[in-house]
């Protein structure tokens, strides 16, 4: 695996495997790697035949009281884990490389960041869209995987790819779990073993709520009782909970088009995510 660090060296390595006529997976992380990034790695491997992780710890996309100086930052092990599971390029631009002097554009897709997380993180998925479409016109790859953990990410990252006729295929990938059913992400270090072992009651009471609401139980009653259920098991508070369209992340009211439920919730110095489908009868 080429560890790069600067642009030219990344363009002249890609441009060897283009001529070559091999096809590019590119896999956008801010690294501290777990097994949901490397489930991306593996998914990656099997549709291209080269495969580009990028680990920038983007600026932009987080809030001034934000964890940017918090965000764990694991450089040697993140690599060596890319180097065991065969990726051929680790893209580490520094922030001056990513950002220089005089940056001046922001990528703003309308309507999809105006609730869930980004009522809560202004901003956010503004530095999201522009630091993905940067990685994109950087690496160039036929497709990109992201986790489906951020699902509004994942549905502002398709418009955008759209909307800008990118040509590059977004491709999401199922939340990895761990055996009790919480999320992984990098974020989780963030608990105590007290939080980690409750934390669990997001899942549970996201799985709870999808089954009733697919059963047929009232969809408003049903989302009520989510957040109570979450303070109750040691939740500080929760942002939100919603159930919405699983495309245009519209609100629903009645189960009709295949769904999402999504929440977030505050554990310690923890904001946790999570979101499952719920699917209409057929
Ligand atoms: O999901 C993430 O880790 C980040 O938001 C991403 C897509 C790498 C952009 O910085």
């Amino acid at each position: 695996m080429q560890t790069i660090h600067d642009r030219a060296a990344l363009t002249a390595h890609l441009g060897r495997f283009r001529a070559a006529g091999e096809t590019i997976a590119l896999v956008p992380t801010m690294g501290a790697l777990h097994g949901g990034h490397m489930a991306l790695v593996a998914e990656a491997k099997k549709r291209a035949t080269r495969v580009v992780v990028s680990i920038f710890v983007n600026p932009k996309q987080f809030g001034p009281n934000e964890d940017f100086d918090a965000y764990p930052r694991r450089a040697e092990a993140d690599a060596a884990k890319l180097g065991a599971a065969g990726v051929d390029i680790l893209w580490m631009p520094g922030v001056d490389e990513m950002y220089p002097t005089g940056f001046a554009t922001n990528i703003r897709v309308d309507g999809l960041p105006d609730r869930l997380c980004g009522a809560a993180r202004p901003g956010h998925f503004d530095g999201v869209a522009t630091v993905v479409a940067k990685l994109f016109n950087q690496v160039r790859p036929d497709l990109a995987i992201f986790g489906e953990k951020d699902w509004q990410q994942l549905a502002i990252i398709r418009r955008m790819a759209a909307d800008l006729d990118m040509d590059i295929e977004v491709v999401g990938f199922p939340t990895q779990r761990e055996a009790d059913g919480l999320a992984l992400s990098s974020r989780n270090a963030y608990l105590t073993a007290e939080e980690r072992a409750a934390a669990t009651a997001l899942p549970r009471a996201l799985g709870h709520a999808a089954r009733a609401i697919e059963g047929g139980e009232d969809i408003a009653k049903t989302l009520s009782s989510i957040a109570p259920a979450l303070v109750n098991a040691g939740f500080a508070s929760v942002d939100y909970v919603a159930l919405v369209d699983a495309e245009t992340l519209v609100p629903i009211e009645k189960l009709t088009r295949p769904g999402r439920l999504l929440a977030a919730a505050r554990m310690g110095k923890a904001r946790l995510i999570d979101n499952l489908p719920v699917r209409p009868a057929v």
